[in-house]
C-alpha cells in the first residue's frame, strides 16, 4: 500500500483528497519534484529541494519547510513506502492553496497545499551499449511557454508535445525554438556530442536547471577525462551529431540512437554515453 503526505498528515494514497477549487487544480498553479531513490539512497535531494524552494519564491508561494525539514519528510515518507520497492520515486506537490473562488489573482492568506507520494521505478540501465535501452524521438518546435526554467505544475505545453512523440510511436520529443536551437526534450534535457566533445544548451529561461544535467556536468568536469561545453546547439549540429542523450532523475542519461526516423550517428549507442555514464554513475550519491 502507498502512503502518501497531504497537509502535515500520512495517509493511504487513496483516501488523500483536496477540493476541485485548488489553485493548483483550477490554474495548475503550483512547482512539483521528482526525486529518485535506489535502496534507500537519494540522487540530488538537495538540489531537488533547494530547486523546490527557489520556484515557490519566483512564483510567490509561501514555504513554511527549510530545506532540512523537506529532507526529513521525504525521507520519513520513503521509509514508510519501503514495501512498495527497492527503487522508489518521490513526488512533491506543493500548490498555491484552495481558494473560496475562482480569481486569476494570487489569493491572499491561503495556506499551500502539500502532497507527496512515493511510486516504484526501473533499477538503473547497465553501463552496456550492448544492452542499455535505446531511445527513439521526434523533434519540434518549441511551444510551451517562456518561463521553462520554473518547474510548474502547468505542464499541458511539456505534456501535449510528449504525446506528439509517444503517439508517433518514439519515447519524447526533442525541441527546438523559433531560431532552430535545441531547447530540450518535453521531460528531459538534451546534450549531444561532436567529434567526442560533449555539448548542452546553456541555461536559461528556455530550459528547466534539470538536476541530473548538473550532477553530470559536474561530475564530467571534476573526472577531467572528458570535454564538455555548454553553448548554443542549432538542430543541423543536433541532425550532424555523433551521439544525442536525453536526461532526467528518472531516465538518467538516455541513447537516442534515432530522431525523426533517421540514426543518430552509426544508429549505435555511442562510446562516449557509456564513459559519461560510468563517471555519472560513480558520482551520483554524492549529490
Ligand atoms: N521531469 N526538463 C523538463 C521539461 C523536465 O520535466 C525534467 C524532469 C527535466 C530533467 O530534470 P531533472 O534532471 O531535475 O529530473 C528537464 C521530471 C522527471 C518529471 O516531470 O517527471
Amino acid at each position: 500500500m502507498s502512503i502518501a503526505y497531504l497537509n502535515g498528515e500520512y495517509l493511504p494514497l487513496e483516501e488523500a483528497r483536496i477540493s476541485p477549487l485548488d489553485r493548483g487544480f483550477l490554474f495548475g498553479d503550483g512547482i512539483y519534484e521528482v526525486i529518485p531513490y535506489y535502496n534507500g539512497k537519494s540522487v540530488g535531494l538537495m538540489p531537488h529541494i533547494n530547486r523546490m524552494i527557489n520556484g515557490l519564491s519566483i512564483i510567490e508561494i509561501k514555504n513554511s519547510h527549510t530545506a532540512d525539514e523537506w529532507k526529513t519528510l521525504l525521507d520519513d515518507l520513503i521509509a514508510k513506502n519501503s514495501g512498495l520497492g527497492e527503487n522508489l520515486g518521490v513526488y512533491v506537490h506543493v500548490s498555491r492553496g484552495t481558494d473560496t473562488k475562482r480569481n486569476h489573482a494570487y489569493p491572499e492568506n491561503v495556506e499551500p497545499t502539500i502532497f507527496c507520494f512515493a511510486f516504484g521505478i526501473k533499477s538503473p540501465e547497465p553501463a552496456d551499449r550492448a544492452k542499455v535501452h535505446q531511445y527513439s524521438l521526434i523533434s519540434t518546435e518549441d511551444l510551451r511557454w517562456q518561463r521553462c526554467h520554473i518547474k510548474s505544475t502547468a505542464l499541458l505545453g511539456n505534456v501535449i508535445h510528449y504525446q506528439e512523440g509517444h503517439s508517433s510511436g518514439n519515447d519524447e520529443a526533442l525541441l527546438y525554438n523559433a531560431k532552430g536551437e535545441l531547447t530540450e526534450g518535453s521531460s528531459c534535457n538534451a546534450f549531444i556530442v561532436k567529434d567526442g566533445v560533449i555539448i548542452t544548451p546553456i541555461q536559461d529561461n528556455q530550459i528547466l536547471p534539470g538536476i541530473t544535467r548538473r550532477i553530470i556536468i559536474d561530475s564530467i568536469k571534476a573526472d577531467g577525462s572528458l570535454k564538455l561545453e555548454e553553448r548554443t546547439v542549432t538542430m543541423d549540429e543536433v541532425r550532424n551529431a555523433d551521439e544525442v542523450w536525453v536526461t532526467s532523475s528518472s531516465k538518467e542519461i538516455a541513447p537516442v540512437t534515432k530522431l525523426d526516423g533517421k540514426p543518430v550517428g552509426n544508429g549505435e549507442v555511442g562510446e562516449i554515453w557509456e564513459k559519461a555514464f560510468n563517471i555519472y554513475t560513480a558520482a551520483k550519491f554524492d549529490y
